[in-house]
C-alpha cells in the first residue's frame, strides 16, 4: 500500500457507543482514552485497544505551536475529526469544540452539527452550570456530549494559569454540583482534569456517567493522555502524564503499556496524582 495507509484490522473488534462505556462504569471495567490528532494514530489506537479517542482542542499546542487552546478554530477541529475517522472504525471519537464556539445553546447546536458531521460520536465542551441548557439541548436532539470540569484550558486566561482546581472546599463543591447538573442534563460522559483525588472519587460515585481523569487520580472510570506525552514528545511534561515509550520498545509498545496500565489501576500511580 503506497504511503503509509493506516492498516484498520485487529485489536477493537466491536464499536465502542455511549452504552459501552456505561456498561463498563456499572460492571468496574476501567477503559482507556487517548487524545490524538491523525489518521495513523487513530488505527494504532484501534489496533491497541483503546476505547475512546479525543480529537482535543490540545491539538493547538501540541501540533500547532499555540500557547493555548484558544486560538483553535473549527476548521482545525473538523480537519482532525476527519483524520481520526479515517484511522478508526472502532473506538468512540469525540471531538472538541473550539474557544468560544459554544456560548449560547444555538451557536453550539449549529457547531456541534458540523462536528458530528465530520465524523465525531460525541461533542466535548468545557464548563459547568451554565453549560446545563446547552447540553440538554444537544442531548434532547441526539448529540452525545462530554463535560469537562476542574481544569478547563480554554479559560487559562481567567484562571490565571493551568492550574489544580478544587483544592478548598467551596470550590470543590462547586465542581460536584456542576457535575451532578451536567449529569441530570443529559451529558454522557465527563472528563476531570487536575483535581484532587478524593474530589474525583466523590464525582464518580455520584454521577452516573463514566468520568475520565486526567491529574484526577486513580478513582475515575477512565483515564486520558495526550499522545505526545504518552510518547514522551513533550519538552516540559505535566505532572500528570507519563512518557510510556520509556518501558516499551515502539511505539504501539508504548500504547499497549498505557492501555494495560489504566485497565489494570497501574497507572495513574502516586507520581502522577494530586491530593
Ligand atoms: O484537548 C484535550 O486534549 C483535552 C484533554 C487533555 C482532556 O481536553
Amino acid at each position: 500500500m503506497p504511503y503509509g495507509t493506516p492498516a484498520t484490522t485487529g485489536g477493537l473488534t466491536k464499536a465502542i457507543t455511549t452504552l459501552t462505556l456505561r456498561k463498563m462504569k456499572q460492571e468496574g471495567i476501567k477503559f482507556a482514552t487517548v487524545a490524538l490528532y491523525d489518521a495513523p494514530m487513530a488505527a494504532m489506537a484501534k489496533k491497541t485497544g483503546v476505547e475512546v479517542l479525543l480529537v482535543g482542542d490540545s491539538l493547538g499546542m501540541t501540533v500547532l505551536g499555540y500557547d493555548s487552546t484558544v486560538p483553535v478554530t473549527m476548521e482545525q477541529m473538523i480537519y482532525h475529526v476527519e483524520a481520526v475517522k479515517r484511522g478508526n472504525d472502532k473506538s468512540l471519537i469525540m471531538g472538541d469544540m473550539p474557544f468560544m464556539t459554544y456560548a449560547t445553546p444555538e451557536q453550539a447546536l449549529t457547531n456541534a452539527t458540523r462536528i458530528m458531521q465530520a465524523g465525531a460520536h460525541m461533542v466535548k465542551l468545557e464548563g459547568g452550570a451554565w453549560l446545563v441548557d446547552t447540553v440538554q439541548m444537544l442531548s434532547d436532539r441526539g448529540i452525545p456530549v462530554c463535560a469537562h470540569l476542574g481544569l478547563t484550558p480554554q479559560s487559562v486566561n481567567k484562571l490565571g494559569g493551568f492550574r489544580v482546581q478544587g483544592r478548598d472546599d467551596a470550590k470543590a463543591n462547586e465542581i460536584l454540583e456542576d457535575a451532578m447538573a451536567l449529569d441530570a442534563a443529559g451529558a454522557d460522559l465527563l472528563v476531570l482534569e487536575c483535581v484532587p483525588s478524593t474530589l474525583a472519587k466523590k464525582i464518580t460515585d455520584a454521577v452516573s456517567m463514566p468520568t475520565i481523569g486526567i491529574g484526577a487520580g486513580t478513582e475515575t472510570d477512565a483515564q486520558v493522555l495526550v499522545i505526545n506525552d504518552i510518547l514522551g514528545l513533550t519538552e516540559q511534561p505535566p505532572k500528570f502524564s507519563k512518557n510510556f515509550l520509556v518501558e516499551a520498545k515502539d511505539i504501539p509498545g508504548a500504547l499497549e503499556k498505557y492501555v494495560n496500565d489504566v485497565k489494570t489501576g497501574v497507572f495513574p500511580d502516586a507520581e502522577h496524582i494530586f491530593l
